[in-house]
């Protein structure tokens, strides 16, 4: 399963339950905290009354005080409405913002530019990359214009998007290839044409063509393949990888992503021999 179906949901969702978490703080002045355990059970006894006293609740000993703080009973002036006052809302820039206030929305703004941060870097590393380069299916061309781009190159046209060596495969070896690769190598080189990955099995150096001997030699440890990527000499375990390729409509399509490991040691479905100098020493020894 992709697992940009599970993340993308996931990160949503913790981005709006902390959000949602965050607006439901009540942010008002008023002193909170915690009462001690003691204190609550004390407030949920019974209150002690003395014998014969008449018991009064805390509203009305709270309405005795106020009213004696405004002279001791007297009764409350009225006025008309024409004396009231409109009320006009404060200002809010004259009100201002509390400290209180000032770090609650700083905090929730942080958290909220952290969380779409995260998110967005999470999104940018689970996208899919867009197409196109090494790694991807790529479309070379016609077979008939790579094969000439093949000539005009003595014989190998690279394609650096791919990072691939495109060679001309004789027809007549198509039997005896048949027998060593596998089909999705095959359809290219039933069109004339070898499709080889760029690096040395051995160690992974770029594999140069020579053009005097005709064959691919490496210049790192001498490792030595003829035209079609079969191994002939130096210490590559065997010849050099290949890439699925398909041909439809005489149009050649090479999957860069996914890599078939070359023949083995031993294989020589051209019979290809050296066609003159090598480029690197030791050429035609195995190690
Ligand atoms: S990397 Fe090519 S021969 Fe060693």
């Amino acid at each position: 399963m992709n697992p940009l179906v599970i993340a993308v949901p996931v990160v949503v969702v913790l981005a709006l339950v902390l959000l949602v978490a965050a607006a439901r703080r009540r942010d008002t002045d008023e002193a909170t905290g915690l009462l001690s355990r003691e204190t609550l059970k004390r407030d949920r006894g019974e209150p002690a009354v003395l014998a014969g006293a008449t018991r009064i609740t805390g509203r009305e000993v709270e309405r005795s005080v106020e009213v004696e703080r405004r002279g001791g009973g007297a009764e409350l002036a009225t006025v008309g409405a024409a004396d009231l006052a409109p009320y006009v809302p404060p200002d809010p820039d004259t009100l201002g913002v509390t400290r209180r206030q000032f770090f609650n929305r700083s905090i929730v703004l942080l958290m909220g530019l952290g969380l779409s941060g995260f998110g967005a870097a999470v999104l940018a590393f689970l996208w899919p990359q867009p197409k196109g380069g090494f790694g991807s299916k790529i479309r070379v061309g016609n077979v008939a214009d790579i094969k000439a781009a093949v000539d005009a190159n003595d014989g190998f046209y690279y394609v650096a998007e791919g990072r691939m060596w495109i060679t001309n495969y004789p027809e007549a070896a198509i039997d005896k290839a048949k027998a060593v690769y596998p089909q999705p190598v095959l359809n290219s080189m039933e069109a004339g044409l070898a499709v080889l990955y760029q690096k040395c099995p051995h160690l992974g150096c770029r594999v140069p063509d020579c053009k005097t001997s005709q064959w691919f030699e490496c210049p790192c440890h001498g490792s030595q393949y003829n035209q079609a990527g079969e191994k002939k000499g130096g210490p590559a375990p065997r010849g050099m990888d290949r890439f699925v390729t398909e041909v439809t409509g005489g149009v050649l399509t090479v999957d860069t992503g996914t890599v078939i490991q070359g023949p083995p040691i031993g294989t020589n479905t051209t019979g290809q021999e050296a066609e003159g100098p090598h480029c690197v020493t030791g050429g035609g020894g195995g190690h």
